[in-house]
C-alpha cells in the first residue's frame, strides 16, 4: 500500500505533482480563462461584499492560511487575518455578519477548528471550509466549501495536503480576482496557464532528492536549525522547521529572513545550518544580503535558489534548485525540498517517520 516506497510520507510527498492536479482538474479552465468552484461561484456575494477574511487553522494548515494571506491580499485585494483556531476561540473576537471565515484542515477533524466554526457561525460570519476529508465534521459544519482532492494522507506529516490546499486557496483568489477585474485578462491567463504548469515543475522539483539527500547527510546530527524566508515563502520557511521538528526531533525555527537581525542572529555560528529559500522575483537582493550576514557569522547555508541561479551560489554552502515561477506559485515548488530535507533527515536518525512520536494524524481533542 506504500506503492514501492519505503515510507508513507516519502510516497505522499512524490504524489504531489498527481494531487495538484487532481485538486485543479475540472476547476482550472485554462485555455478559457476560468476558475470554476462550485462552492465559490454559489456564494459569490459572501465573498465580494466581505469586509475581511479570516482564516482559521492549526499547524501546516495555519501555513497554507498564511500563504493564503498573501495570495488574496495580492490577487482579490480583501483584507485577510489568519489565526491559530486555538487562539480564536478563547479570544472572544471580533466578528461580524459580513465575514467571511476560512477553515482548513486536511482531516476535517481538528477540535479546535471546529471550535472555531461553530462560534463565528454564531456570530453570523459566512464559513467556508477547505478540507481534504470528504464528508468529515469541518466539511459538514461549514455553509460551503472545497476539498482538497489529495487522496488519503497517511504520514502523520502533511505534506500534499499542504500544497494542495494552497492550490485550492489560489483558485479561490483568482475567481475572486476575476469577479473583481483585478488583473488584465492576459495577465490573469497567464497566472491561469502557469498554474497550469505547476505539476510538471513539482516533478522536476522533486529531481533534487539526491542532492538533498547528500546534504541531509551531512546536517543529520545538527541540533538547531533555523528556516528564513520573505514574503509568500516567509510561511513556507515556517512549513519547513515544522517538518523537521516533528520527524526528526531536531529543534528548528522559521522566521522571516529581515526579522533575523532582531534576535536569531545571535544564535548563528559554524555549528547552524541555516536554510534560506532565496528564488529570483521576491525580494530576491534582500534575501542574498540576509545570506551575506549569516556567511560572515559563519552560518551554513543550504539555499533554495531558481534554476540557473548564480548569485547565491557563489555564497551558499549547498544549493537546491527549483524550476521558475511566478511568485504566487513559488511556495508549492520550494516547498517540496524542505520536505525532503526532513524526511531524510528523519531516516537517518532513525525516527518513526509516519508515525512521530506524541503525535497523532488528527488532533481531535483541545
Ligand atoms: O487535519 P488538520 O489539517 O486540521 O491538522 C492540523 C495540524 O494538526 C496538522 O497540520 C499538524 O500540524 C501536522 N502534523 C503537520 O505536519
Amino acid at each position: 500500500e506504500k506503492g514501492g516506497y519505503e515510507h508513507f510520507m516519502l510516497k505522499e510527498i512524490y504524489e504531489q505533482p498527481r494531487a495538484i492536479l487532481d485538486t485543479y482538474r475540472g476547476r482550472l479552465l485554462a485555455d478559457q480563462g476560468i476558475v470554476k468552484m462550485a462552492g465559490i461561484d454559489q456564494h459569490i456575494e459572501k465573498f465580494l461584499n466581505a469586509n475581511r477574511i479570516i482564516i482559521v487553522a492549526c499547524g501546516t494548515s495555519w501555513h497554507a492560511g498564511l500563504v493564503a494571506e498573501y495570495i488574496f491580499e495580492d490577487m482579490a485585494r480583501i483584507p485577510v487575518e489568519v489565526e491559530y483556531a486555538s487562539e480564536f476561540r478563547y479570544r472572544n473576537p471580533v466578528i461580524t455578519e459580513n465575514d467571511v471565515l476560512i477553515a482548513i484542515s486536511q482531516s476535517g477533524e481538528t477540535a479546535d477548528t471546529l471550535a472555531a466554526i461553530k462560534l463565528a457561525k454564531e456570530k453570523g460570519a459566512f464559513v467556508f471550509g477547505v478540507c481534504n476529508v470528504v464528508g468529515s465534521s469541518i466539511a459538514r459544519e461549514t455553509h460551503a466549501g472545497a476539498y482538497t482532492h489529495a487522496g488519503p494522507e497517511i504520514g502523520v506529516a502533511s505534506t500534499k495536503a499542504f500544497t494542495t490546499q494552497i492550490t485550492v486557496l489560489t483558485l479561490i483568489a483568482l475567481k475572486l480576482a476575476q469577479e473583481k477585474g483585478v488583473f488584465s485578462e492576459s495577465k490573469y491567463h497567464e497566472i491561469l496557464t502557469e498554474l497550469e504548469s505547476i505539476p510538471s515543475k513539482v516533478e522536476r522539483t522533486l529531481e533534487s532528492n539526491e542532492i538533498v539527500e547528500q546534504i541531509s547527510e551531512i546536517y543529520k546530527d545538527s541540533s538547531n536549525c533555523l528556516y528564513l524566508g520573505r514574503g509568500y515563502n516567509f510561511p513556507v520557511a515556517l512549513e519547513g522547521a515544522l517538518k523537521l521538528k516533528e520527524i526528526s526531533y531536531i529543534h528548528a525555527e522559521g522566521y522571516p529572513a529581515a526579522e533575523m537581525k532582531h534576535g536569531p542572529i545571535a544564535l548563528i555560528d559554524e555549528q547552524m545550518p541555516v536554510i534560506v529559500i532565496a528564488t529570483k522575483k521576491g525580494h530576491y537582493e534582500k534575501v542574498v544580503s540576509n545570506i551575506q550576514e549569516i556567511k560572515s557569522r559563519s552560518g551554513r547555508i543550504i539555499a533554495i535558489v531558481t534554476e540557473g541561479d548564480v548569485q547565491v551560489r557563489e555564497l551558499a554552502d549547498h544549493v537546491i534548485e527549483v524550476p521558475e515561477a511566478t511568485e504566487c506559485l513559488t511556495p508549492l515548488l520550494t516547498t517540496i525540498p524542505l520536505q525532503l530535507l526532513s524526511y531524510h533527515i528523519a531516516v537517518m536518525r532513525g525516527c518513526n517517520v509516519d508515525q512521530p512520536r506524541n503525535l497523532a494524524k488528527s488532533v481531535t481533542v483541545e
